[in-house]
């Protein structure tokens, strides 16, 4: 036997490997992320949240940051789906728009204060995320329109403490 044909022998023992683990894993399923309904506390019941500034929530940011995510088909494929569900955990860690309404009004600015630097320095939506979703990549008016009604939110709940 040369030595070419042992490292191919070798070589399709690992493609066969690593066939059997990508299959594997496949099996090994993350819970999903999707409760099914709006609650109470959702940001949309909590303020007077106009449709346009909604939406744009929604789109970019409710993927990681609530209790209802809308997957993508390839979130099928593991290990994607785990990478997925590391950032919804981590990212409801920090702000739940579903649950934004039961923080005390200290909270609700303080996070506030948070999305709008987020949303400033283009840190948010995340950078990978926003490769992926058309709908998450923030024109400057968008990132406007957010910001402003962030701001006047923030004032408004400062004013009446
Ligand atoms: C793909 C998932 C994903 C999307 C979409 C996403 N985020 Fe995040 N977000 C995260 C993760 C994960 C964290 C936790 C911190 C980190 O890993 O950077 C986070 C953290 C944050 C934080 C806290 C950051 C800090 O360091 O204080 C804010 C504020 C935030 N996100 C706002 C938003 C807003 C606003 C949107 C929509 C415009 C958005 N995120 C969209 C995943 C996401």
């Amino acid at each position: 036997m040369t030595s070419g044909t042992a490292v191919k022998k070798i070589s399709l023992r690992l493609m066969a490997v690593l066939l059997v683990i990508f299959i594997a894993i496949q099996f090994i399923r993350p819970d999903r992320n999707i409760s099914g309904q709006v609650f109470q506390t959702d940001i949309s019941k909590t303020y007077n949240i106009p449709a346009d500034v909604y939406t744009l929530i929604k789109n970019a940011c409710y993927d990681c940051h609530s209790n209802n995510t809308n997957y993508p088909w390839y979130s099928n494929i593991q290990p994607i789906g785990w990478f997925l569900a590391n950032d919804i955990k981590n990212g409801k860690a920090e702000i739940n728009f579903s649950e934004f309404g039961s923080l005390s009004k200290r909270r609700q600015i303080s996070k506030l204060r948070g999305i709008e630097t987020q949303i400033k320095n283009d840190a948010m939506p995340l950078p990978a995320y926003r490769l992926l979703h058309k709908e998450a990549q923030l024109t400057e008016e968008q990132k406007e329109l957010l910001i402003n009604w962030i701001r006047n939110t923030r004032d408004s709940l400062s004013l009446n403490r």
